[in-house]
């Protein structure tokens, strides 16, 4: 009610203005089911022209253009010849994990900026090459978190930043579904190279580590496991013996700057939620409440921990709403912050210097849990 009563009060945000005097290249790699949401917000941005896809699948990319109704849209049958025969400024790389790598270098070769959906890409090395070819290109590189342009998420680093719970010293975070198992080119090998890290383990240690400014990660012991997509009880025969990545995975992490990260991550298990996000400090806890579908989102208001005067005491910030371009959708405000970056020669708003160290921890949890011991990450320092 008071919320309602408030908003009554508050003045309208002034549309921002566009300039449309140019209008940016795009092409659209791979044309599977994300990419129509990036198709419908690209359509949005009166400063954009789609003008070509691709996609490995004979025929999908015009069927693609033709249920969007982006007419004259040339389609290819890769990623390569549609870089080679246009003259492209920007390309949203949607394809599945396994290909972000060739794609990304490629385009960034060829003097094109790109959006590369998470994750970043499926071992540390590819991400190390991607971001050689981004710092030889000079384009825009940037990762498709759409969940750091959410007001909550924002929040939650200001908290962090604040001072009010000191120095952080232990997090815990993760998340996942009691039963939750994309069956699509998510499950195998040959495509996802991840599973469940990839899909949504990735924005749980987003959130976590974006709010701490991305410490470099030091140690890691891992464990992952497939024992629900490999089980026909759970899956149909069919997806249960094509099933070839992880379902579930854990890991205790060493973070520069003497902090823990404990997480975990799951697509299906036998609990309804492996609980909150929480994250500890000298002065101050906080409470992040996870959801049962876990997929970037806060789940809940958040609580804070204190002591005052002697007092152990609580309270809850309340969910915030977004704004600007995040009212229009995090999608949309994820491909404008992309495209303003191009416009006017700004930096990747989900930049590689970070995601690197995001990639690196989950490719770490794969190594460690094949060796099955701790491991020492020895990683650059990203500019
Ligand atoms: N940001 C989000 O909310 C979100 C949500 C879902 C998926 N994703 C990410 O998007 C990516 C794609 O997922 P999806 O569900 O759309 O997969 P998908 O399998 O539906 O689509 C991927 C498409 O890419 C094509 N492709 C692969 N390599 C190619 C190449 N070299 N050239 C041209 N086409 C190529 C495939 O043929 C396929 O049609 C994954 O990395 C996933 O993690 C992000």
């Amino acid at each position: 009610m008071a919320d309602e009563v408030l908003s009554m009060f508050q003045q309208a945000a002034a549309e921002k203005e566009i300039d449309t005097s140019k209008k940016l290249k795009f092409g659209i790699i791979g044309t599977g089911w994300i990419a129509e949401s990036h198709i419908i917000e690209l359509k949005k941005m009166p400063d954009v022209e789609i003008v070509a896809g691709a996609d490995l699948i004979p025929g999908k990319a015009e069927k693609f253009f033709k249920t969007w109704g982006v007419e004259g849209a040339r389609c290819y049958p890769d990623h390569k010849s549609m870089i080679d025969n246009e003259e492209l400024d920007a390309v949203c790389v949607c394809t599945y994990n396994k290909t972000h790598k060739e794609c990304t270098v490629y385009a960034l070769e060829h003097g094109i900026h790109v959006l590369c959906e998470k994750p970043m890409s499926v071992t540390t090395e590819e991400a190390l090459e991607m971001i050689e070819a981004e710092k030889k290109s000079g384009k825009i590189l940037t990762i498709g978190f759409q969940p750091r342009m959410d007001a909550n998420m924002k929040k939650i680093k200001e908290i962090v930043e604040s001072g009010e719970l000191g120095k952080i010293y232990y997090i815990q975070t993760g998340g996942g579904r009691r039963r939750g198992i994309p069956c699509s080119t998510f499950i195998e090998e040959k495509t996802a190279g991840i599973g469940a890290m990839g899909d949504i383990g990735c924005y749980s240690l987003d959130m976590v580590l974006n709010a701490i400014g991305y410490p470099k990660p030091l140690t890691i012991s891992g464990y992952k496991s497939a024992y629900f997509g490999t089980n026909p009880k759970v899956l149909s025969e069919y997806d249960a013996n094509r099933f070839s990545v992880e379902d579930f995975a854990a890991a205790f992490v060493r973070l520069e700057g003497d902090i823990i990260l404990d997480f975990r991550i799951a697509w299906a298990m036998n609990i309804n939620t492996p609980g909150d996000t929480v994250i500890l400090g000298t002065e101050g806890g906080l409470r992040i409440p996870s959801t049962d579908c876990w997929n970037g989102t806060v789940g809940g208001p958040m609580t804070i921990y204190k002591q005052v005067a002697g007092s152990q005491v609580e309270f809850e910030i309340p969910l915030c709403r977004n704004e600007g371009d995040a009212a229009k959708g995090l999608f949309y405000a994820k491909l404008r912050s992309f495209i303003d970056a191009i416009n006017n020669g700004g930096t990747a708003p989900v930049p590689t210097s970070q995601i690197f160290y995001n990639q690196a921890i989950i490719d770490g949890i794969v190594k460690s849990a094949e060796c099955g011991h701790e491991i020492t990450l020895d990683l650059p320092d990203i500019k």
